[in-house]
């Protein structure tokens, strides 16, 4: 059978997600009832991260664990994936060795040669375009909000508004309500909007899926009536050099409670983290009961078993 990797949302059918949320939802609901589920026993993921994590990090090795098998956690500085030696002999060699790689860095085309070149399955744990784990961690939290099946959710009608840099994480959300049919409205300053190529893939999905997808620069148009408002950091890992002038441009589409009052009064706060409190998100937003960003935060943990499992379970 061929391997499967998880580089970008495009690459899954709307079914293969829904396996996903299944799976995730099972293993849950086995850890909180402090169930054994090694259904990775003896098995090994490579991590490389040329970026910093908190979250992927200790949620692939936790999860990695939990699941019966270990992770191995490299140290970019001495592994110089592609400069070392070739991003195809790395590939080759953890092939002979271990059962999965997981990868963040910068280039999205590193993660795709990598991919071409493994014979085990490889997983994008962010790069500058994708952060595809989260976003699905984030629909799977959406679908517990609002009660409904994973296996099966209907989210035709859920208005979800993303406010801020059109970065890696709303590129991953539009790919998202493009193939599963939630509504997304997003505000970006001018010149900083999501890939226009991905939102005109989205726009063909939505089509069958029934999503309607806005991009404006109004932050207030975009969170009207919302049920999820959305944000992430102004200043990415690898714009540092940006920071300035960033906080400037955006200061306009912070997350605060006069922006966030123009939500449904159930609306949810989410944030993938780290958070940069008083910038993009104010504490009152990010402390407010309506807050689900530690459910979000766990959840990473509980999706990404739900991957490994499907993708390493044959590897
Ligand atoms: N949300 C997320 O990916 O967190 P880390 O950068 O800490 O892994
Ligand atoms: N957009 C952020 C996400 C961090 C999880 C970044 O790339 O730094």
């Amino acid at each position: 059978m061929a391997k499967k990797d998880l580089i970008d949302l495009a690459d899954l059918s709307k079914d293969e997600v829904l396996e996903i949320f299944s799976a995730s939802a099972e293993l849950k609901k086995k850890l909180k009832e402090k169930k054994q589920a090694d259904i990775l026993k003896g098995k090994t993921l490579v991590m490389l991260f040329e970026k910093p994590s908190l979250r992927t990090r200790v949620t692939f090795e936790v999860g990695m664990f939990q699941l019966g098998g270990i992770a191995i956690n490299l140290d970019p500085s001495t592994v110089k994936l592609g400069v070392r030696e070739s991003i195809y002999d790395a590939a080759k060699n953890f092939s002979r060795w271990v059962n999965g790689i997981m990868v963040r860095t910068f280039s999205h085309k590193k993660v795709e040669e990598l991919a071409e070149y493994s014979e085990v399955p490889v997983i994008n744990g962010l790069t500058d375009l994708l952060h595809p784990c989260q976003i699905l961690t984030d629909v799977f939290t959406i679908i517990e909000k609002f009660s409904l099946d994973p296996s099966n959710p209907d989210l035709k009608g859920i208005k979800v508004s993303y406010v801020g840099d059109g970065n890696n994480v709303v590129n991953s959300l539009v790919q998202a309500s493009g193939l599963l049919g939630f509504d997304l409205s997003i505000a970006s300053p001018e010149g900083y909007f999501c890939s226009k190529k991905i939102l005109d893939a989205a726009g063909v999905l939505a089509k069958t899926s029934g999503a309607r997808i806005e991009v404006g620069t109004n932050p207030y148009e975009a969170v009207k009536d919302a049920d999820v408002v959305y944000t992430d950091v102004w200043v990415s890992m690898g714009k540092e050099s940006e920071q300035s002038k960033r906080l400037k441009i955006f200061k306009p589409f912070q997350v605060n409670k006069k922006l966030f009052a123009r939500a449904k009064k159930t609306a949810f706060f989410m944030h993938c983290l780290p958070a940069h409190r008083g910038e993009e998100v104010t504490d009152e937003v990010i402390d407010n009961p309506n807050s689900i960003v530690f459910d979000q935060a766990e959840n990473r943990l509980h999706v990404q078993k739900g991957i490994l499992s499907i993708l390493m379970k044959n590897s």
